[in-house]
C-alpha cells in the first residue's frame, strides 16, 4: 500500500479533502446511509469502508459492524477504536459473511472492471444492499479540485480516472438486475447517487 494517495495514509487527511470535494458535507453522505437502516437491523457489511462514521453508529445502535478494506492505514485507525475492521482486498473474497445489509460507498468506481463480482458479493450476503456512488466528479474538470480528485483516488493500483457519471450509473445498475433480478429504488441523484436494493435470495 506504499504507493497510495497521500489522503489514503491518513483518515482525517481524507477527511479534510472529501470536505472539501463535498464543500463540508461529506459526513451527510453516511447519515444519509444510515436513514435506510430499519429498526430490525442487526447487522451491517462495510465494503471500502475507509471511515467510521456507519460504524460508529452501529456500535452505538448495538449493530454488529464488520468493515472490508485494502488499506492498512484506515484499518489501524478502525482496529484501534475497537471495531472489526478487516484488511482485504475484496476483489479475493469468494464469500462475505451473512449481514442485513451491505453497504459500499464512494467506492464502485474503484472495480468498474469487475463490478459483476463485488454485486455477486454483496448480494449473497445480504438482502438489503445500499449503495452511494459520485455520479457528478471534478476528476475530470480542471482546475485544483480536478487535480486534486484525480490523484487521489490510487488506492494502491495507481490513479484512477474512471468514474460513473448519472447515465453510466444507471445503466449499470440495469445491466445487474437483468443479470441477478433484484429490485431497486433510487434515493436521490444529486452529487452522488444513493439506491436501495432489495433481493430475495437471504
Ligand atoms: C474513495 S474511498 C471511499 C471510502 C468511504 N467509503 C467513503 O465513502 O468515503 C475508497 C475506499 O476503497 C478502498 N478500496 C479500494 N480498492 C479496494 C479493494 N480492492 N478492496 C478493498 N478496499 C478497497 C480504499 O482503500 C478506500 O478506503
Amino acid at each position: 500500500m506504499s504507493n497510495t494517495s497521500l489522503i489514503y495514509k491518513n483518515i482525517k487527511l481524507y477527511r479534510i479533502l472529501m470536505n472539501l470535494l463535498y464543500f463540508g458535507k461529506y459526513k451527510k453522505r453516511f447519515n444519509d446511509i444510515i436513514k435506510l437502516f430499519n429498526t430490525k437491523i442487526t447487522s451491517v457489511n462495510e465494503l471500502c469502508f475507509g471511515d467510521i462514521y456507519v460504524a460508529n453508529f452501529c456500535k452505538k445502535n448495538n449493530i454488529k459492524w464488520a468493515g472490508f478494506d485494502i488499506n492498512e492505514d484506515f484499518i489501524d485507525y478502525a482496529t484501534k477504536k475497537g471495531y472489526n475492521a478487516k484488511c482485504q482486498d475484496i476483489m479475493k473474497l469468494d464469500n462475505l459473511p451473512k449481514a442485513d445489509i451491505c453497504i459500499i460507498a464512494g467506492s464502485l468506481y474503484h472495480f468498474y472492471d469487475n463490478v459483476e463480482q463485488v454485486f455477486k458479493l454483496m448480494l449473497n450476503s445480504s438482502g438489503t444492499i445500499i449503495i452511494s456512488e459520485p455520479i457528478k466528479n471534478f476528476s475530470s474538470s480542471t482546475g485544483i479540485l480536478g487535480k486534486i480528485a484525480r490523484i487521489s483516488a490510487n488506492a494502491g493500483k495507481g490513479n484512477e480516472t474512471f468514474r460513473y457519471n448519472k447515465k453510466s450509473f444507471i445503466e449499470l445498475i440495469k445491466n445487474m438486475k437483468n443479470k441477478f433480478n433484484f429490485d431497486y429504488r433510487i434515493i436521490y441523484e444529486k452529487k452522488d447517487i444513493l439506491i436501495i436494493i432489495e433481493n430475495d435470495r437471504n
